[in-house]
């Protein structure tokens, strides 16, 4: 058994920082990641952090146009947090030597970015997450941080309380890639759960294959509750055959998005008559999907962005990436041709229930980044809002599991008084596991005074679980389950939402839930047994996809990039509340907390969201 005071789990963005600042406030840290960590998602992030750095920018404007991006479903005392705290977290990465790109004059280059008031978006090239990532890592080999890499996380220890706000975590059970030997990590601290988002529930996402809503899927069985899933973005221009990312900052220098008649469609056709392509991403999403289904889209599946005039020096200088990225996966020369491009998954705006300091309902666990929802982002990011969300509070989430006292958080986790009941919305299948034979995923080890003999059964069960799977020597394979799943969630759960067509995702999620019963690892060796860890992660992808389908059926308004058919309006009087879904023992739970509008000095007044 390994012992740490703080275990994250995760090394992309917020993962590095929470380990930074846990090993700033003094504590023995430690990093386990099923990934080298400059091979983390954050890699993979193209345009920026959006901080106010600039004279005539303050945070005041980033907290506004946050809220406003968020169709006011964002809580005002973490928005701000987010756009206070930017700054100076954005100007450590410099001094840390982070490469971001400048002006003429030295200064650090800010780009406009879609919803943004003042171009406030501080980038390095077109891969600006690339830059981020290895700077922090730079750091914690600078200090010493222990990391514990292609080190699987399989399930939490925590004990199971029958009321989760009770529960505490002692730390996780992991599964070394390389030897598949499985082990306890006992965290006398706290677990920080780092690890990403969930695109892989879908078909064409600009996720990494690594993108499983392992933490999501975790802390959720283990008691957290998700919040707001059913906000899921689509990103307006990833490449149609493959969903790689074409980063907004195209757009942000001023490339323009046509449909095949040539028009230049988002003031066309009155998408967003004063800010066009810069409008936030759910608007440009669904207006070049519009454009598609009237028969204005390219091959009946896309449009174009071109950035030819822009020339060669400023493409060079500034998006040298995309060009490669279009060249490598598409074949298309940016320079000479226009990129065609599509709306894929790229963020999930819900996850793990947080306070400000990063906390879960639950003792000792914390997540921070993608798989926490805190909630800054509510029905729709703006791009340049994740990379500063991981600093932020990745920092904020190590530091106070480390034992800093951060003061008490206005938002509130788990389970209160401030709760509304449950919906009455109709389901069309049992969601959840009850009923199910036990696939061995319970996330909870047991009540138990003692944090080392409550380890020591979460790893048993592992062991035991990984044997279960490895011993079946027929079945379904995970791969079969999971295209299944994602075509459901992409045909029914994308940019355009139907009650019906979400009732059809949840009945199949339920087939590929039983199905799993019988899921099979066809490849027997113990080491690099990337089918053994797939078919883990598919567990993981079924319980997540869910909770979005869910949220999806339940929420019937159009707020964000949640669209509705039934509903195409924002239905302020019923739905400014955030979705809760609790795993409660395999028979998931939904319950709503009502959205904090109330800043430190102004109430942000729902408003008609024009761009
Ligand atoms: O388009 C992009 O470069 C992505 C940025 C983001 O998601 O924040």
């Amino acid at each position: 058994m390994y012992e740490h005071d703080v275990i994250v789990v995760g090394a992309g963005g917020a993962g590095l920082r929470a380990a930074i600042a846990a090993h700033e406030a003094g504590a023995d840290t430690a990093i386990v990641s099923k990934l080298h960590p400059v091979r983390s998602h954050t890699g993979a992030a193209e345009g920026g952090i959006n901080a106010a750095l600039q004279e005539g920018d303050d945070w005041e404007l980033h907290a506004y146009d946050t809220m406003k991006g968020s169709d006011y479903l964002g809580d005002a005392p973490a928005v701000e947090t987010l756009a206070q705290d930017a700054p100076e977290d954005t100007m450590r990465l410099e001094h840390w030597g982070m490469p971001f790109s400048r002006e003429e004059d030295g200064r650090v280059s800010q780009r406009p970015f879609g919803g943004l008031s003042y171009p406030r978006t501080t980038y390095a090239g077109a891969e600006t997450g690339h830059h981020l990532l290895h700077t922090m890592y730079e750091q914690v080999v600078k200090r010493g941080i222990q990391v514990y890499d292609e080190w699987y996380v399989m399930n939490l220890a925590t004990t199971d309380e029958d009321d989760p706000n009770e529960r505490d975590c002692h730390g996780v059970v992991a599964y070394d890639v390389q030897s598949g030997q499985i082990e306890g990590f006992k965290a006398n601290n706290g677990v920080v759960l780092a690890t990403g988002g969930p695109g892989q529930a879908f078909d064409h996402t600009t996720n990494a294959v690594s993108c499983t809503g392992d933490g999501h899927a975790m802390a959720y069985r283990a008691g957290a509750p998700l919040e707001d899933m059913e906000f899921i973005q689509f990103h307006p221009t990833s490449l149609p055959s493959t969903g790689v990312l074409i980063s907004e900052g195209v757009r942000g220098e001023g490339g323009i998005l046509y449909n095949s008649e040539g028009e230049r469609f988002m003031f066309e056709y009155g998408y967003a008559n004063n800010s066009g392509e810069l409008a936030s991403r759910d608007v440009v999403a669904r207006a070049e999907l519009t454009e598609v289904a009237e028969g204005r889209g390219i091959d009946d599946e896309y449009v174009h962005l071109d950035m030819r005039h822009l020339g060669e020096e400023r493409i060079m200088d500034r998006l040298e990436n995309i060009l490669h990225l279009a060249e490598d996966f598409e074949g298309v020369d940016g320079l000479v041709e226009p990129m065609p491009v599509k709306p894929g998954q790229h963020y999930a705006m819900g996850g793990i229930e947080t306070d400000e300091n990063g906390q879960t309902c639950i003792n000792g666990l914390y997540a921070a980044g993608e798989c926490a929802c805190v909630s800054v982002h509510g029905g729709n990011r703006l791009g340049g809002n994740a990379l500063p969300e991981l600093i932020v509070f990745g920092k904020r989430a190590g530091r106070h599991a480390a034992g800093e006292d951060l003061g008490e958080a206005e938002i509130r986790t788990g389970y209160g008084d401030d709760v509304e009941d449950e919906t009455d919305t109709e389901l069309p299948v049992q969601p959840g596991s009850a009923g199910l034979a036990d696939t061995g995923v319970a996330a909870d080890g047991g009540v138990t005074a003692d944090a080392e003999g409550l380890l020591e059964r979460a790893v048993e069960r592992e062991r035991e679980r990984v044997d279960r799977l490895m011993d079946r020597d027929s079945g379904v394979q995970h791969a079969e389950i999971r295209s299944k799943l994602q075509q459901a969630m992409t045909d029914h759960v994308n940019v355009f939402r139907t009650a019906e067509g979400v009732k059809k995702a949840l009945r199949t999620i339920r087939e590929c839930r039983e199905e799993y019963q019988n899921v099979y690892v066809d490849d027997p060796s113990r080491t690099f047994n990337t089918d053994l860890q797939q078919t883990i992660e598919t567990r993981n992808l079924i319980d997540v996809a869910e909770t979005i389908a869910l949220g999806a059926l339940v929420r019937n308004e159009f707020r964000g990039a949640h669209w509705r058919q039934e509903n195409q309006v924002r239905d302020d009087e019923n739905w400014l509340k955030h979705t809760l879904i609790s795993w409660n023992g395999g028979n998931p739970e939904i319950f709503y907390r009502p959205v904090i509008l109330e800043g430190e000095e102004k109430t942000y007044e729902p408003k008609e969201r024009s761009y």
